[in-house]
């Protein structure tokens, strides 16, 4: 019978880690960290896992239902052997965006990264993982003589990928390998005819400083005076795009919730804002209750609420 029971428990919430991020914690010990970048159905973090119970394992995938296929397997297992992939932590968010702001400079050992998707149209490259700035991001993350492994199915992303290794810190091997990773894509190439794939080795030999993205501390904005029929909220594009997609008046309760998209390079965040009436001052922040990066974009759009809301008056 096909299993549909499904725990959660080694699923982190990147907004609630303390930050900088000390990753010992949500492991409860200190152990070499690895990194998996996009496991799919993680049969390669998994299998890794259990080869390496002293070692603390981080999968990153951004498609929900692979990665909650992939804990069903996980808990199915724990049924019968409960201590296995205790060392397993999974990360539901953009693997740029873990880098950039869950990782401290140095505190990972080995990034692996299974068959990205190589995004092969020419107006798509922008959508490319391994380009010369996220190289040069995993280089500072990394610890000294870490190491990054692509494998690829496609010749022109290998090379691609070596056209952006310059000056990123790295030495680079390639070598041709038959498949022996046994995932859900591997199978995919395999039985499509494809022999051999393409590995790329990133040894770290040389330093190269990229700073971790901070938090912003987000204002509060109260106001005197204003009024809800006369708000015209004004969307902005450029680096930092702020869409208002919809507002919601309660007028009983005093109350607008505005909800928001802002995207600021690889980043899309959606999130409310609320307007409320607080004794004799409205006050704008963000809604409760809600997860998101508190970014230069999450800024700009509640002080684009406030100027709106000051035009009210
Ligand atoms: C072609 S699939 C390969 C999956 C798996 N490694 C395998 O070999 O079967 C690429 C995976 O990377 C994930 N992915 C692509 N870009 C990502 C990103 N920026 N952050 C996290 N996951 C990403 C996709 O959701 C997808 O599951």
């Amino acid at each position: 019978m096909k299993s549909t029971h499904c725990s959660f428990k080694p699923l982190v919430s990147p907004y609630e880690l303390k930050r900088p991020v000390r990753w010992d914690e949500p492991f409860g010990r200190s152990a070499p960290v690895d990194v998996e970048i996009g496991f799919g159905m993680g049969e390669m973090l998994m299998r890794t896992a259990r080869e390496c119970p002293d070692r603390n394992f981080i999968g990153i995938e951004q498609h929900w239902e692979r990665l909650c296929k992939t804990l069903r397997v996980m808990t199915k297992e724990q049924l019968t052997a409960p201590e296995a992939f205790q060392n397993i932590r999974i990360l539901w968010v953009d693997a740029r965006v873990v880098f950039e702001r869950l990782f401290t400079s140095k505190s990972v050992d080995t990034i692996y990264c299974l068959f990205p998707c190589p995004w092969p149209k020419k107006s798509h490259i922008k959508h490319r993982l391994f380009h010369h700035d996220f190289l040069k991001l995993l280089n500072d993350r990394l610890k000294k003589d870490g190491k990054v492994k692509v494998v690829t199915d496609s010749y022109p992303y290998l090379e691609w990928v070596l056209s952006q290794a310059e000056g990123t810190g790295f030495r680079v091997e390639t070598k041709t390998v038959q498949s022996q990773y046994d995932t859900k894509f591997e199978r995919k190439w395999r039985e499509e005819g494809q022999q051999e794939f393409f590995n790329l080795n990133f040894f770290k030999k040389k330093h190269i400083n990229v700073s971790v993205k901070k938090d912003i501390v987000l204002k509060n904005y109260t106001l005197d005076k204003f009024d809800f029929e006369r708000l015209r909220l004004k969307d902005e594009k450029g680096e930092i795009s702020v869409i208002f997609k919809d507002t919601v008046f309660d007028r009983e309760k005093q109350k607008v919730l505005i909800y928001t998209l802002v995207a600021e390079q690889h980043l899309t965040q959606h999130f409310w804002i609320a307007v409320t009436r607080k004794k004799k001052a409205w006050s704008i922040a963000k809604a409760e209750g809600q997860n998101f990066f508190p970014t230069a974009g999450i800024a700009r759009a509640l002080a684009l609420v406030y100027e709106a809301a000051v035009n009210t008056a």
